[in-house]
């Protein structure tokens, strides 16, 4: 089984966009999943509920308030943590997980959060031992524009791999609404946006050997 902690103490910064979609790639890849979701306001969850009753299945599990044990004979568990992480919740949470991806959007507060989350990541035990992978994804990217310019700057400056840049765009709203995902719907204009997961899933799938 490979668990992945999608995480950032900086909400809205497209956790739950990339948990429901990297279950979604899962699901759809014929792989067992769940997602484990940890935020109080269940986006996750919510999204299952809204999936078609022909797309592929994801179990959830609601670890809002406690943090539940990986159910058995899975193949993947997604894990949507929550933007108020403590110190402590990061160390529980680590340690379940196999990878940590880390989504950060364009904009200084938004660099200066995840400075301060990867600062945090890094003095895990587990993380300063190379015994996780730890991947950002750059979200919600304008090309072309100066925010998003400054991003890659800040990117250079990570001692963490950037592994995928997802672009700005109202797909994504619509698939949290259709509780499906880019790399679900099949359409040209989406496929076009799932390209751009192919490389953060090669390397999931890498890590889970
Ligand atoms: N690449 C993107 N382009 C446009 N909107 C996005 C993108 N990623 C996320 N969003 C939207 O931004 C909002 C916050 O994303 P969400 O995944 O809920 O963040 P978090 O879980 O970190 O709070 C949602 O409305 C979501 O649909
Ligand atoms: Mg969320």
């Amino acid at each position: 089984m490979l668990s992945v902690l999608v995480g950032n103490i900086k909400g809205g910064c497209g956790k739950t966009t990339v948990a429901t979609h990297l279950a979604s790639a899962f699901a759809a890849a014929g792989l067992k999943t769940a997602i484990g979701d940890c935020d109080i306001q269940r986006s996750s969850l919510n999204w299952l509920r809204r999936r078609a009753g022909t797309a592929a299945a994801i179990a959830g599990h609601d670890w809002a308030k406690d943090l539940g044990k990986p159910p058995k004979g899975l193949d993947r568990l997604v894990i949507d943590a929550p933007a108020a992480m403590h110190h402590k919740d990061v160390e529980d949470l680590i340690d379940i997980a196999d990878v940590v991806v880390v989504p950060v959007l364009p904009g200084a507060f938004d660099e200066d959060a995840t400075s301060h989350f990867l600062a945090r990541l890094a003095g895990v035990k587990a993380v300063r031992k190379n015994k996780r992978v730890v991947a950002v994804v750059g979200n919600r990217i304008r090309p072309g524009t100066k925010v998003s310019e400054h991003l890659d700057v800040f990117f250079g400056s990570l001692g963490f791999p950037v592994v995928a840049r997802l672009r700005d765009s109202q797909i994504y709203p619509a698939m949290a609404a259709a509780g499906s995902s880019v790399i679900e719907a099949h359409d040209r204009r989406a496929k076009s946006y799932a390209d751009e997961w192919k490389p953060l899933l090669d390397l999931l799938a890498k890590a889970a050997g």
